[in-house]
């Protein structure tokens, strides 16, 4: 008790890192990568002042100089030319991912993780994760199969990881199933298990194409309201065969990430999304927040909550501040 305890002594610049509970790391970073097929160089993304989608001739130097910083894998989200009802470009040995992947793995080699982002949004003309019917109703299970052969295309271009992000029910096991049945056994799935319907991801749409074109997505992905449901979730997907789990967005859901890790223990990422990019770099441009600092905080705020993992649009960024 005061006097004798005094909880200020060990908080000078001197004694912090040596008391420092939660340590940022290069190797917790996943870095997203936008690739369209549509354009010739970088370009860069209206709502995320910082971030490019880049181009099939630009994405494995991209990839490259995210390997020289030290992060250890990347995400990949694919913009096609074409985009059809039922998401046929998902899925081509030649469409976009596909070539990215292979690009990506002939320059950058093995050193690299290259995870790939497994949904239909951005490939289908209603922009929606799902096939639908005649009335606009997302129809889960006619989807399974078109998510189990997009996974298997991924892994055959050379996919280390893949991440269904569509939230319908089955998914992992369809992609399990798909991925088995071809002889990739040993690829694992990292799947968005606890996905909510936020308004985060709204600057998102506008960088990877895939708006909806009418409804939204609270059919398929969670209520902000609901922690249980995210359990049971979480729960399904690992029965299903999931490697690793997903809670997204990240700050916003720090309870889940902290709920999830606790109960199940298994290797869990935190998704700091698109609108939590937006919102400290619109902020740090009118000069309101230190955007350093602000970054900071945010990440090791995610990991302090029990995240091994963060996919973050800082990954470089934070990857540079932390050599030095
Ligand atoms: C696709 C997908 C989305 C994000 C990742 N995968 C958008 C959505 O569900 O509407 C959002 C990522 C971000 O906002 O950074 N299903």
């Amino acid at each position: 008790m005061f006097p004798i305890t005094r909880m200020r002594r060990l908080r000078s610049s001197k004694f912090r890192p040596l008391v420092r509970e939660t340590r940022l790391d290069v190797k917790d970073l996943i870095c997203p990568i936008f690739v369209d097929e549509t354009i010739s160089k970088p370009f860069e993304i209206n709502a995320m002042p910082g971030i490019f989608r880049q181009s099939l001739d630009s994405v494995a130097d991209e990839a490259a100089s995210i390997s020289e910083l030290g992060i250890p894998a990347i995400i990949i989200f694919g913009i096609p030319s074409e985009k059809d009802e039922t998401g046929t470009h998902a899925y081509g040995d030649d469409d976009v991912v596909q070539k990215a992947v292979r690009a990506i793995k002939r320059q950058v080699g093995n050193d690299l993780i290259v995870m790939t982002d497994l949904c239909l949004c951005e490939y289908t003309s209603h922009g929606h994760c799902g096939m639908i019917s005649d009335s606009h109703e997302i129809l889960n299970d006619p989807t399974l199969e078109i998510l189990g052969k997009t996974a298997v295309s991924h892994a055959r271009a050379g996919a280390d990881i893949v991440a269904p992000s569509g939230m319908m029910d089955g998914m992992v096991g369809a992609i399990r199933r798909a991925l088995d049945d071809n002889d990739f056994k040993d690829t694992p799935i990292m799947s968005y298990a606890a996905k909510y319907c936020s308004v985060f991801y709204g600057p998102f749409r506008e960088a990877a194409s895939s708006g909806f074109s009418f409804g939204d997505r609270a059919s398929y992905q969670m209520d902000p309201g609901n922690t249980d449901e995210a359990l049971r979730e979480v729960a399904l997907d690992i029965e299903e065969g999931a490697d690793m789990i997903m809670v997204k967005p990240a700050l916003p859901y720090l309870d889940i990430v902290y709920r999830v890790k606790k109960k199940f223990k298994m290797p869990t990422a935190a998704y700091h999304v698109s609108g939590e990019y937006s919102m400290i770099k619109a902020a740090s441009r009118n000069g309101w927040i230190d955007e350093k600092r602000a970054v900071y905080e945010s990440l090791i705020s995610i990991k302090r909550a029990g995240a091994d993992m963060i996919l973050t649009y800082f990954a470089k960024d934070m990857a540079l501040e932390l050599k030095s």
